[in-house]
């Protein structure tokens, strides 16, 4: 990320939400208000664009020209993200813990998050710049979010987690979108190792990309451009694995693969027939662990 300024590919996941809350309900995949008031110059122009009839289609038309198979895969990611949440979380005990949030804003708009703690962790730039949109978004402050700002790459997340509140002996939900692919190994490492102490049962949902994207890029559909666009905002990506070395990768740290999605497929999930003409992006997955010592162990020995 650039000294000083909240993390850019935040700001595009916000654009790239904004942009599919404004199409008409029933052909939408979720509604996110808050997405719209992330954004700044000239994301805010492409937001706007994209409401003059006539330019409604050839917004997105030219970001996935561009950029193929981004958007598509943040909006399916999206939606994906929000039904397992919401299925997951029931008692009002339980605990969702949204590591790099960015501009995620489940806590404010899913149903029965205000009997839900939630902590918000991310790095100090990109935090700082939210809390203070949501100062003059929200009507009241949100009593139920926790904020808790530390980069990662520097430190693991004991102490802030636990002066924050959080509690190791209730059932949580983390959720780590968007982010693994930006860290050292070290950080992904610590950071796996802290979930797993997290009550048995307790889920953690994260996206990683295949490996092969790091090491030979030219075998995927844009990525020349998009790997120049990240260079360019500072956000490159580092980290990757090979998905058939993911759950021995998680059972070493205590956690056990439960699924494992690509693009593709959670693009059909939700766009349907219209996935089979989505290109790109293919490498971007979604993982979904348990923790649980004994089921990790199983998954070991497998
Ligand atoms: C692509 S954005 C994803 C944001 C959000 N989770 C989403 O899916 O829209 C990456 C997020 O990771 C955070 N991030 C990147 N590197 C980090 C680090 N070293 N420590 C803490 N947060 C980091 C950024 O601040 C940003 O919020």
């Amino acid at each position: 990320m650039r000294e000083g300024y909240a993390s850019r590919t935040a700001e595009q996941n916000a654009l790239f939400r904004t942009l599919e809350s404004s199409r008409p309900e029933g052909r939408r995949l979720f509604e996110d208000r808050l997405a719209r008031t992330f954004l700044t110059w000239p994301l805010t122009l492409v937001a706007r664009l994209a409401l003059v009839p006539g330019l409604r289609r050839f917004v997105p038309w030219y970001i996935d020209h561009r950029w193929p198979g981004v958007r598509s895969s943040v909006v399916a990611r999206t939606r994906l993200i929000d039904d397992t949440i919401t299925a997951s979380l029931g008692a009002p005990t339980d605990q969702l813990v949204i590591l790099g949030a960015g501009f995620d804003s489940r806590a404010y708009r899913l149903p029965g998050m205000r009997r839900t703690t939630v902590f918000e962790v991310d790095h100090p730039n990109t935090q700082a710049t939210k809390r203070r949109v949501l100062e003059h978004a929200l009507l009241a402050e949100p009593t139920h979010v926790r904020f808790v700002a530390t980069d990662f790459n520097q430190r693991g997340l004991d102490s802030a987690m636990a002066a924050a509140g959080y509690s190791e002996s209730v059932r949580t939900f983390f959720l780590w979108e968007g982010v693994t692919n930006y860290l050292t190994e070290a950080a992904v490492d610590a950071t796996l190792r802290w979930c797993s102490r997290a009550s048995p049962g307790s889920l953690l949902l994260f996206t990683y990309v295949h490996s092969n994207v790091l090491a030979r890029p030219s075998e995927f559909i844009g990525t020349e451009r998009l790997f120049a666009s990240l260079e360019k905002v500072g956000e490159r990506l580092t980290w990757g694995i090979e998905p058939k070395k993911l759950p021995a990768f998680l059972a070493e740290r205590g956690l056990s693969l439960e699924s494992d999605v690509g693009a593709s497929e959670y693009r059909e999930r939700y766009f349907k027939d219209a996935a089979r003409k989505m290109r790109g992006h293919e490498f971007y997955r979604i993982a979904i662990a348990r923790v649980g010592k004994h089921a990790a162990q199983r998954s070991a020995e497998r």
